[in-house]
């Protein structure tokens, strides 16, 4: 089975290093397609040489965060990716069929970390697969409770409001449930923490649907990093110092 990666991005200084990770790490991965969607007007020349050099199987895509919708400083905290994920939903609908191919959806954020042995895991899925996420919400792991090889629960500190109290990177589901769900889609309208609920929901997914991965989910094989932004504080001492100097490389 391929393995539809889902990938938000948005521009920031940190994106190319960021992409460069993933990139690599899906190069370790086999029969992987990687649908990345760019947050922006129009694609853009960093991330296309990019995907040109990855080597990875790769839809380049993009759909741009409507402007209601995008994060003010000191604002709440809207969602993130809904627009770009949604847009990768819409492109396997219309360019995989699901008659000839067997298939497993992940959301793979931009800045997490994953062991390649994830992708191994979740290749095999079912309906959906569940394993737990280090580094996140301000502890060790969030994770599925499990009895006796069921998800009969979850572990997670806040956020009870939620059907499925986890994250993006906690999940994976059979691409043939996107056919047979086909109003299944992001939204920006649910509430703040939602939106893997809500995709979950509108694959009318229940708990005993999920299958346990990463040894009953006792092994953590992804994590919520999160790349600390560059301040440039220093750059134009540093110009300053070196006037010869080009510093209009690509970072
Ligand atoms: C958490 C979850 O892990 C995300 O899956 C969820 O989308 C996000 O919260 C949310 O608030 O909606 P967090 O690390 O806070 O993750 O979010 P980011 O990693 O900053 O963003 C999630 C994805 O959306 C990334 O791949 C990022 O590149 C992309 N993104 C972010 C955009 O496409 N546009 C933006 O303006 C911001
Ligand atoms: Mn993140």
């Amino acid at each position: 089975p391929t393995i539809f990666a889902i990938t938000p991005t948005y521009s920031r200084l940190e994106q190319k290093a960021d992409l460069t990770r993933l990139c690599q790490t899906f190069r370790l991965v086999e029969n992987v397609h990687w649908i990345l969607v760019e947050d922006s007007i129009n694609k853009t020349a960093l991330v296309k040489r990019l995907v040109t050099n990855c080597k990875v199987p790769c839809a380049h895509l993009n759909a741009v965060t409507p402007s209601t919708f995008k994060n003010v400083p000191g604002k709440r905290k809207l969602p993130r990716g809904v627009a770009q994920r949604n847009a990768a939903l819409t492109w396997i609908r219309d360019h995989v069929d699901p008659k000839e191919v067997q298939g497993v959806v992940y959301f793979a954020d931009d800045d997490n970390t994953y062991d390649v042995r994830i992708f191994e895991e979740m290749r095999y899925t079912k309906v959906v697969s569940v394993w737990p996420v280090g580094l996140i919400a301000g502890g060790k792991f969030e994770s599925p409770m499990v009895k006796d090889g069921k998800v009969v629960g979850w572990i997670f500190y806040v956020g009870a409001h939620r059907r499925f109290p986890i994250d993006m990177a906690s999940f994976a589901f059979n691409v043939q449930l996107l056919f047979s769900h086909l109003k299944a889609e992001f939204k920006y309208t649910v509430p703040s923490g939602t939106q893997e609920s809500t995709i979950l929901e509108g694959l009318n997914v229940t708990m005993s649907d999920m299958e346990p991965k990463a040894n009953n989910c006792t092994e953590i094989l992804v994590w919520h990093t999160r790349t600390q932004s560059t301040s440039l504080i220093n750059q134009p001492k540093l110009q300053e110092k070196f006037k010869t100097v080009n510093f209009d490389l690509e970072v």
